[in-house]
């Protein structure tokens, strides 16, 4: 497992998502009240970027049809039919820089 700095902290603000490109995969990052969290950017619906959505405390919600996701774990919360929970990604903070560990 690598760690790839992914950004300062100063660029993703508290209740913000950002969306990075790590080996050609796009990977939305989140700050939760200082705790961050990141899944792949790509709803498992029909592909939207979630970093587009909207973050609602500790979920991450589709702008297309509102496919809820635990922003940790990576668990599909919500939507009216099954769709695959989406991969997560553990973030690692040292000094202002943001890591993830893939
Ligand atoms: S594309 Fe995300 S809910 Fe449909």
């Amino acid at each position: 497992m690598g760690k790839i700095i992914v950004g300062k902290t100063t660029d993703i603000q508290p209740g913000k998502m950002i969306k990075v490109s790590v080996d050609g995969k796009e990977i939305m990052v989140a700050n939760i009240n200082g705790d961050y969290c990141a899944l792949d950017d790509s709803c498992t619906h029909s592909g939207a970027s979630l970093s587009e959505g909207k973050l609602d405390g500790c979920k991450v919600i589709c702008g297309w049809h509102a496919a809820e996701f635990d922003c940790k774990t990576g668990k599909l919360i919500k939507f009216p039919a099954k769709i695959r929970d989406i991969s997560s990604y553990n973030v690692v903070v040292e000094s202002d820089n943001v890591f993830l560990e893939m």
